[in-house]
C-alpha cells in the first residue's frame, strides 16, 4: 500500500483520517504533545516548526502523499500569541507544499471558514479570503503561499467539526458536554453561524478530495445553523433534558479573537464530486454508540 503521511494525527481531525485511511493505505501521522499509540498508525513525535526536524520526517517517511491538519486551532489562543501561531499556522504549511512539490507527491491542507469575515454568507470557493482574527489571516496566508510554493496544493476549507475526537484530542461538544454534566449553565450565540460537519464525514470527504485533487474546496455540512441551535439538538439527540442552555449573542461574552457572524460555506462543487454528509442530528445520534 502507499503510504500517507498524516501531520496533527493525535488531534481532532486527524486522529479521524488516521482510522478511515488505514484500510487503504500505510498510514504514517505526526503529533507534538500527546504520544498515545493509534492502532495500525506510525506515529512520530516532531516539532513541525524545525524545519531541519521536517526535513527528517519526510526522508524518514518517504511519503507517497500528505495530508496537513497540525495546526494551533483556537482562535483566542493565536490572537494572544500570535508569532507563535504564525510559526505553526503559516509558515509549516509552506514548507510542507515545498517538501510535497520537491517530491511531486499530493498535498493536502485543511485551512478553515474563519478566511471569511461573515458579513456575505454563503461562501464559495470564488470568494476572496476576508479574515478578521490572527488565525483566519494565518491560515489564508497559508493558503496563498503553499499555492505560491507547489500550485496543485488541494486547499479544503473546513467548518465547524464536531464528533468523537479519539483517544487525545478533544472537539468543542465534548467541552459542552462536561459543563452540562457538572451542572453549569452554557452561553450559546443566537448569532453566529456556521454549517458544521462531523469529524467522520470530513475524514471521509478529505480523503476523496486527496484522490481527486479539485485545488480549493469547501466541505460544509448539510445545513446552516446558531451555536444555540446546535446546542438545543445536541442536548435532544443525547436526551440531555437537565442541560441548561443560555441564550447570548456574540457582543455579551468577551473574546480575544473578532468572531465572525456567519461563515456558513457554500459546498455545492463537493456535492457535485460526492461529498455528502450525514444530517446534524443523526451524527449526533450516532454519538450515543
Ligand atoms: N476543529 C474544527 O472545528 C476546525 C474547523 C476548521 C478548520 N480546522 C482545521 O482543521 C485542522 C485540524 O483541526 P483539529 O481540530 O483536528 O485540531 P486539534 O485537535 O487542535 O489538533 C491539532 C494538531 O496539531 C498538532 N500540533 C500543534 N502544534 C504542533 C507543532 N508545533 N508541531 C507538530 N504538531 C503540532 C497537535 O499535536 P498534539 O496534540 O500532539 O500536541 C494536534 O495533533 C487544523 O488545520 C484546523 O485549523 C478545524
Amino acid at each position: 500500500m502507499k503510504r500517507l503521511l498524516i501531520t496533527g494525527a493525535s488531534g481532532f481531525l486527524g486522529w479521524n483520517i488516521s482510522r478511515i485511511a488505514k484500510s487503504d493505505w500505510t498510514v504514517f501521522g505526526t503529533s507534538f504533545y500527546h504520544t498515545l499509540p493509534i492502532q495500525d498508525v506510525s506515529l512520530m513525535t516532531v516539532d513541525l516548526t524545525l524545519l531541519r526536524d521536517l526535513k527528517r520526517l519526510f526522508d524518514d517517511v518517504k511519503p507517497d502523499a500528505v495530508i496537513h491538519t497540525a495546526a494551533m486551532t483556537d482562535p483566542n489562543l493565536c490572537q494572544q500569541n500570535r508569532t507563535l501561531s504564525h510559526n505553526i499556522n503559516t509558515k509549516v504549511p509552506i514548507n510542507i507544499a515545498g517538501l510535497c512539490s520537491g517530491l511531486d507527491i499530493p498535498c493536502l491542507f485543511t485551512s478553515s471558514d474563519l478566511v471569511f469575515d461573515g458579513l456575505t454568507p454563503p461562501y464559495s470557493e470564488d470568494d476572496e479570503p476576508s479574515p478578521i482574527s490572527f488565525y483566519g489571516e494565518q491560515k489564508a496566508m497559508a493558503e496563498a503561499g503553499m499555492k505560491d510554493r507547489y500550485p496543485s496544493t488541494v486547499i479544503c476549507r473546513m467548518p465547524l467539526m464536531f464528533g468523537d475526537p479519539g483517544p487525545m484530542a478533544t472537539s468543542f461538544i465534548q467541552l459542552m458536554l462536561r459543563a452540562i454534566q457538572s451542572g453549569k449553565t452554557i452561553d450559546l450565540f443566537t448569532d453566529e453561524f456556521r454549517t458544521p460537519v462531523s469529524g467522520r464525514d470530513a475524514a471521509k470527504g478529505l480523503l476523496m478530495v486527496l484522490n481527486i485533487r479539485p485545488g480549493m474546496i469547501h466541505l460544509g455540512g448539510s445545513e446552516r445553523i446558531s451555536r444555540y441551535e446546535f446546542g438545543k439538538l445536541l442536548c435532544e439527540s443525547l436526551g440531555l433534558s437537565n442541560a441548561r442552555l443560555n441564550p447570548c449573542r456574540q457582543q455579551d461574552l468577551k473574546m480575544s479573537a473578532p468572531r465572525p457572524p456567519d461563515v456558513s460555506l457554500d459546498s455545492t462543487r463537493a456535492r457535485a464530486l460526492g461529498f455528502n454528509p450525514k444530517s446534524l442530528k443523526e451524527e449526533m445520534e450516532a454519538l450515543r454508540e
